[in-house]
């Protein structure tokens, strides 16, 4: 059975940097609602949305004071409708981002949880009583540095916050918890929204007092619950955040028969620049080999169970092109090679805000120009275990996760069109040269490489469904694969390397279906490959 999901390209929009519709330097939903038609134009079909609803923006929309109203900055929820409406128009879903594993503090639930030990929300969170000196019950650290429990004087307990203290954690085992979850993606759902994208979903089943946060024993059977109380019987996409995810864990996930999601983000290939048993910021170079040998494992073992999602950004990681390919002289060359590659794997490709026009990072120079939680709060941790500030600074120009929420760049006009007024982070000086209007003036451009993948994905079924198998180059440093579905065979050459390289191909080619280096002609016998060069030929 086949799903419309399955052939759809996915595009992240991050609302507070996306498009600001009445000059306060923050993105707005009437913002998004201006630009669906340049969305419609690059070809995608579904958006997924970062959140969106009333939240104090402790982590920037991910701690929810209410989910079932719209964040002032943003709009309103007619606001809301209008955007669902007019997406669809354009065959555009809206998919919302679902963040239950905690609130905020500032939630009506935990504001009165943390009232009393007998409140009647009390059991929505996790409480424990101090051990005998008047600590936490166990060392668990949260993800943004710093102890996963925090003291309230209040009750003379200590409530759990896998991230900030502002961001309470959730007791999914409690009944009432997950069925209030379930209504609220209910009243979702009747808005006629396409999906869900599942914030750090592996962590529901978290039994924290075992230290056991991702992938607890109960997560499957939650989720099978939801899925029965919520969408299983709705053709809705849903894609779990799951940091942890092996393939066989993914196959739990999304196998059809298990009814739980469509699909989950797996985190594999973008640990390969950490090093390992070391934190994100603890870089060691990318081995080409082994990003391969991740991506295929992935691509075989969920080749007939479970769906891939395939992705290099999002709002939580550094611009792609920045990180494993060359932001200088050949970004768009080592942008389209990234895209080219992804693009044409078997799975659901997301591109985020920006990544089709090869927007990059950009380097702060002080830790006051950054705005991130996380990276602030590992900033302070490393000075005061006596790191020097140059290093910590590097590796957040580096992983930081601002690099990727720059506010989008339009035009060349002051504020990249992106606002009248003072943006909420800094804009990339880079935008008179990197913007959408030129790229879309430029029939070369990254803009053009992405559409046409878009395209190629919905007119060749063979991108959805081939087969998919590694090819072995001399070149280690070459990534090559072919897709194959019946007759059909496409080979897929990319040079992943900023050094030219030859390869061998062994067959003619019937034709080129996509190439970053337009010039070139391919025919059977040893290529000369250029610097970052991505070539997708049809072989039979
Ligand atoms: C994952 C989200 O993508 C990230 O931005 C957020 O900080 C954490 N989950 C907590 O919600």
């Amino acid at each position: 059975m086949s799903s419309w999901w399955q052939k759809a390209v996915v595009y992240q929009v991050y609302p507070r940097s996306f498009q600001d519709s009445n000059g306060d330097g923050i993105g707005d939903l009437k913002g998004i609602i201006q630009r669906l038609d340049y969305l419609a134009y690059l070809g995608i079909d579904a958006i997924w949305l970062s959140p969106v609803y009333k939240s104090p923006n402790d982590d920037n929309g991910y701690d929810i004071s209410d989910y079932q109203e719209i964040m002032d900055e943003f709009g309103t929820m007619e606001d809301m409708e209008i955007l669902i409406a007019e997406a669809m128009k354009r065959n555009i879903r809206i998919v919302m981002d679902l963040v239950v594993n905690h609130t905020s503090d500032e939630h009506p639930w935990f504001v009165e949880a943390r009232q009393s030990r007998d409140n009647q929300y009390r059991d929505f969170y996790i409480w424990s009583d101090p051990d005998s000196q008047g600590n936490p019950p166990n060392d668990l650290g949260s993800t943004f540095s710093g102890p996963a429990w925090e003291y309230s004087e209040l009750t003379g307990q200590y409530y759990l916050h896998l991230f900030s203290k502002k961001q309470p954690d959730l007791n999914w085992g409690n009944q009432e918890v997950r069925q209030s979850v379930y209504d609220m993606m209910n009243f979702w759902i009747e808005k006629g929204i396409g999906g869900f994208r599942m914030d750090v979903i592996d962590l529901v089943g978290k039994q924290p007092f075992k230290k056991i946060t991702g992938n607890g024993p109960k997560l499957h059977e939650y989720l099978q619950e939801m899925n029965r109380a919520t969408f299983g019987n709705k053709d809705l996409m849903t894609v779990g955040e799951t940091w942890g995810a092996t393939p066989e864990i993914a196959k739990l996930y999304s196998k059809p028969n298990r009814n739980e999601l469509s699909m989950v983000f797996q985190f594999e290939h973008s640990g390969l620049d950490q090093q390992p048993g070391k934190e994100k910021w603890d870089l060691i170079d990318l081995s080409i080999p082994a990003l391969k040998d991740v991506f295929s494992k992935w691509q075989t073992e969920l080749a007939s169970e479970g769906w891939n999602s395939l992705f290099w950004n999002n709002h939580d990681l550094p611009r792609i092109i920045s990180r494993w390919g060359n932001d200088k002289e050949f970004r768009v060359q080592s942008g389209k090679m990234f895209a080219i590659l992804l693009h044409l794997l078997k799975g659901t490709p997301y591109i985020y805000q920006g990544e089709e026009i090869g927007m990059i990072n950009y380097p702060v120079e002080t830790i006051e120009e950054v705005d991130d939680i996380e990276s602030i709060n590992m900033y302070n941790v490393r000075l005061s275990q006596g790191y020097a500030k140059e290093d910590i600074l590097d590796s957040i120009n580096a992983k930081g996760r601002d690099n990727a929420r720059t506010p989008m760049q339009w035009n060349d006009s002051k504020n990249a069109g992106f606002t009248s007024n003072k943006p909420w982070l800094h804009i990339n000086p880079n935008y008179p040269e990197i913007n959408v209007e030129k790229a879309l003036e430029e029939k070369d451009s990254l803009f053009y490489t992405y559409k046409k993948l878009i395209q190629l994905r919905h007119e060749h079924p063979i991108v959805v469904w081939g087969t998919y198998n590694l090819v072995d180059t001399e070149d280690e440093n070459i990534f090559a694969y072919c897709r194959v579905l019946d007759e059909q065979k496409w080979l897929i050459i990319t040079n992943f390397q900023e050094k030219t390289t030859t390869f061998d191909l062994k067959e003619e080619p019937k034709s080129v279906l996509i190439q970053n280096y337009t010039k070139k002609e391919y025919t059977k016998g040893m290529l000369y490959l250029d610097p970052y060069e991505a070539v997708v030929l049809e072989i039979s």
